[in-house]
C-alpha cells in the first residue's frame, strides 16, 4: 500500500503524542498563549518555504554551562542575598535552569513571607505557568481548601512555593538535575522566611528536600529539612494535592497529616 504524505504525517504525530510529546519547544520562548489562531497558523512552515528556504549556516554557540556550574552559581547568588526582595529578584533574573527556556513566567511564591508554615511542592503547571504564582489551577485549589480547614491561607498566615520555579515541558516530573540548581533558592527561601513548620507537599519535594522516597510511607512522620548552612526546620510530608483529586481516598490521610502539622504550629 502506498502511504501518502498525509499518512505519514499523521503516523508521526500520533507516536509522537504517544510518546507523551505533546510541545514544541524551540531554542527561545514563545509566548504561544498571546498568539491568535491567525499567527499560529502563518507560524506552520509551508513544504514550499521550507523547500525555498537557505539551508541554515552553523552560528558559533558560547558553550552551556555545566550543571555542576549552574548549581554553584546558583549557591552564590542565593547566599548573597538578605531579603525576601532580593531572592525573588535573583531567582527571576536566573538563567541556570534548561527548563526557563521554556516557560512563560518564573514562578517562586505567593503568600505571606515570614508566616509560620511554608508549603513547597513540586513544579508549576500550566494556569501557573500563565499566571506566574504556584498552585492556582485545580490542585492549588485543593490546597487552599485544605489549608483553610485548619485556619491557614496564602492570604494571611502561610507562604507557598515549589522545589522548581519553571514549568517542565509537558508536565514531566522535574530531574534531579533541575532541582538541584533551584535547590540553593528554595534553601535561602526556607532561610529567609524561617517558618515554624513545612509542609511538603508529594513524593518529588520529598525526595528534593529530604532525599526520601516513598511519600506513601513517609506521609505524616515529621522529619527536618535542613538548608545548605545548617539551619533546620520541621517538615511534615503529606500527599500532593492533585493526586489527592485522583485519589479521594487518600484524603482522610492527608486530613490526619493536616492535623498534626496544626499541632504543631500551635506548639510554643
Ligand atoms: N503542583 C505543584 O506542585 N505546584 C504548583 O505550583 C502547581 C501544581
Amino acid at each position: 500500500m502506498e502511504h501518502t504524505d498525509e499518512q505519514a504525517a499523521r503516523a508521526l504525530l500520533r507516536w509522537y503524542a504517544e510518546m507523551g510529546v505533546d510541545e514544541a519547544v524551540a531554542p527561545q520562548p514563545a509566548d504561544l498563549y498571546s498568539w491568535t489562531a491567525q499567527e499560529q497558523t502563518f507560524a506552520r512552515p509551508t513544504r514550499q518555504s521550507a523547500d525555498r528556504a537557505p539551508a541554515p549556516q552553523p552560528q558559533p554557540v558560547a558553550p552551556e554551562p555545566t550543571v555542576d556550574e549552574a548549581i554553584k552559581t546558583a549557591e552564590k547568588i542565593a547566599a548573597a542575598c538578605s531579603d525576601f526582595e532580593a531572592l525573588d529578584a535573583a531567582v527571576r533574573s536566573f538563567d541556570g535552569c534548561p527548563l526557563k527556556t521554556g516557560a512563560k513566567n518564573t514562578v517562586f511564591t505567593d503568600g505571606v513571607v515570614g508566616a509560620e508554615l511554608l508549603v513547597i511542592g513540586e513544579a508549576p503547571g500550566r494556569e501557573e505557568d500563565q499566571t506566574g504564582k504556584p498552585f492556582v489551577g485545580r490542585a492549588g485549589q485543593l490546597l487552599d481548601r485544605m489549608l483553610a480547614s485548619i485556619g491557614r491561607s496564602r492570604t494571611e498566615n502561610a507562604l507557598i512555593s515549589n522545589v522548581i520555579f519553571w514549568r517542565p515541558p509537558a508536565n514531566r516530573a522535574p530531574t534531579p538535575l533541575e532541582t538541584a540548581v533551584c535547590r540553593p533558592f528554595v534553601d535561602r527561601l526556607i532561610e529567609i522566611s524561617a517558618p515554624k513548620a513545612i509542609l511538603i507537599a508529594g513524593g518529588a519535594p520529598l525526595q528534593a528536600l529530604l532525599g526520601v522516597t516513598g511519600i506513601m510511607r513517609a506521609r505524616g512522620i515529621w522529619r527536618e529539612v535542613e538548608t545548605a548552612s545548617g539551619t533546620t526546620i520541621p517538615a511534615i510530608p503529606t500527599y500532593h494535592p492533585a493526586f489527592l483529586l485522583r485519589q479521594p481516598t487518600g484524603k482522610r490521610l492527608a486530613w490526619a497529616d493536616l492535623q498534626s502539622l496544626a499541632e504543631k504550629l500551635k506548639e510554643r
